[in-house]
């Protein structure tokens, strides 16, 4: 028996979800432990593209069981248009529970989240604009609703009313915007609570009895280890803990069930939103590499800003979340490239810095620097082995797993289940 957490290693979209998948086929369970639908996996299954939001990605084998942790927050029109859209391509759906601690996302937090975006101006953080930190506000100010709140009608009505009166105010006297209509939004949540009272449970007890069977458990993380509210680039960061610590708190299991951690790295990086990006590429490369990836959000569909990879990021990351194995993926976006560059390290007021600093001036002052390694032309697609790959693409992973501190288990040379090469097995 084996329990992995899987986190992005760096700002989101790493791949995440193709590499759960991929692993899924020998788990016998997988969570997800925090974020909401700002979160987009994305998994292709023979011609077949599925895009998730909040369900985990094992969801597409049958009898694995598939939870949604204490730790997410769920906006329930959503996870039920999530439902519907796999039933409807014959995707088996009963084996999903939600955890009856999660927090729900309502109306007032995706207005909260658009009019706090709109009055910081340029200072945005440039949101999914789904409501995430505002639920998240909620729960730490200790008037969220969860689930179980939701689903026992006078404990509904009860909070749901002092929290519509708050956010009135708060939406008219602050922000200058509109309101919620306190009895309709109570209908509209009633009937989300009829919908998904039948998948309610204590996540965490069925967590810690799969672990008693010896089973193989996979945490799916969201967002990214640079996303982290805690070790993120604050304040652009998204309002939870996507590091492996938040898959304990998240999913209702100690630190000492989990066995390995695997960070999913791109063979470059990407970001979404505002913030600072030291190996930003704003030219004709940073183009093609966004045209060749096809980097476009999964769940707004904005481009998503391309550069280097860089090592200081990763080297964090292996430090933050105590990684023990790397997934690249995306490797084969860089095939024709001639020259890789690859960022070592920060020079700032004329040192190298390699720890990623906390300071967000201190970051917009850091130039990265550079070491470049030849490119490959041959096509990677199909290379099933690391053998098969090219000298110069083994030496920029090589590198890439030098730089980081961590060994490569998992390869990624296109976006099909098939198309992953595995250098260690983690189940
Ligand atoms: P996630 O949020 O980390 O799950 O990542 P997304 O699904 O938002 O974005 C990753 C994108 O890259 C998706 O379109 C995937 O289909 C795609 N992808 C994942 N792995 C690979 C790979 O190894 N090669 C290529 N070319 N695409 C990949
Ligand atoms: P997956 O799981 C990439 C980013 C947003 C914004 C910041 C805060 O697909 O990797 P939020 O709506 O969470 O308050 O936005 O975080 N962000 C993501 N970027 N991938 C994600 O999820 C993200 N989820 C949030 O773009 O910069
Ligand atoms: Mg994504």
């Amino acid at each position: 028996m084996s329990t992995v957490v899987l986190v992005g290693a760096q700002w989101g979209d790493e791949g995440k979800g193709k590499v759960t998948d991929y692993l899924a086929e020998k788990a016998d369970l997988v969570i997800r432990y925090q974020g909401g639908n700002n979160a987009g996996h994305t998994v292709v299954v023979g011609d077949e593209e599925f895009k998730l939001h909040l369900i985990p990605s094992g969801i597409l084998y049958e009898n694995k069981l598939c939870l949604i942790g204490n730790g997410v927050v769920i906006d329930p029109a959503v996870l039920l248009e999530e439902l519907r859209g796999l039933e409807s391509r014959g995707i088996n759906t009963d084996n999903l529970r939600i955890s009856n601690r999660a927090h729900v996302i309502l109306p007032y937090h995706r207005a909260l989240d658009q009019a706090e975006e709109e009055s910081k101006g340029s200072k945005k953080i440039g949101t999914t604009n789904r409501g995430i930190g505002p639920a998240y506000m909620d729960k730490s100010a200790r008037v969220g609703i969860r689930i179980i709140d939701l689903i026992e009608e006078n404990q509904l009505a009860d909070m749901l009313k002092t929290n519509v009166t708050n956010k009135n105010n708060l939406l008219s006297k602050i922000y200058n915007s509109s309101g919620f209509d306190y009895d309709k939004i109570l209908e509209e949540f009633k009937e989300y609570a009829k919908a998904l009272k039948k998948y309610v449970a204590d996540t965490s007890a069925l967590v810690n009895d799969v672990l008693e069977e010896g089973k193989n458990i996979l945490f799916e993380g969201a967002q990214g280890t640079l996303l982290d509210l805690d070790h993120g680039t604050y304040p652009y960061v998204t309002s939870s803990n996507p590091t492996a610590a938040g898959a304990c708190l998240g999913a209702g299991i100690g630190p000492t069930k989990i066995d390995k951690v695997l960070g999913v790295v791109k063979a470059y990086t990407t970001r979404v939103g505002e913030g600072p990006f030291p190996t930003e590429l704003i030219d004709e490369l940073g183009e093609s590499i966004r045209k060749n990836g096809h980097e476009y959000g999964t769940t707004t569909g904005r481009p998503r800003r391309c550069g280097w990879f860089d090592g200081v990021i990763a080297r964090y990351a292996v430090r933050t979340n105590g990684l023990t194995y790397l997934a690249v993926t995306k490797l084969d976006v860089l095939t024709g490239l001639d020259k890789l560059k690859i960022c070592t390290g920060y020079q700032y007021n004329g040192e190298i810095i390699r720890d990623f600093p906390a300071s967000l001036q201190v970051l917009s002052k850091c130039e990265p620097v550079y070491e470049e390694m030849p490119g490959w032309q041959e096509d990677i697609s199909q290379a099933q082995s690391y053998d098969e790959l090219p000298a110069t693409a083994k030496a920029y992973l090589e590198r890439i797993s030098e730089l980081a501190g961590a060994p490569i288990a998992i390869i990624g040379v296109g976006v099909k289940r098939t198309q992953t090469i595995v250098v260690h097995e983690l189940f």
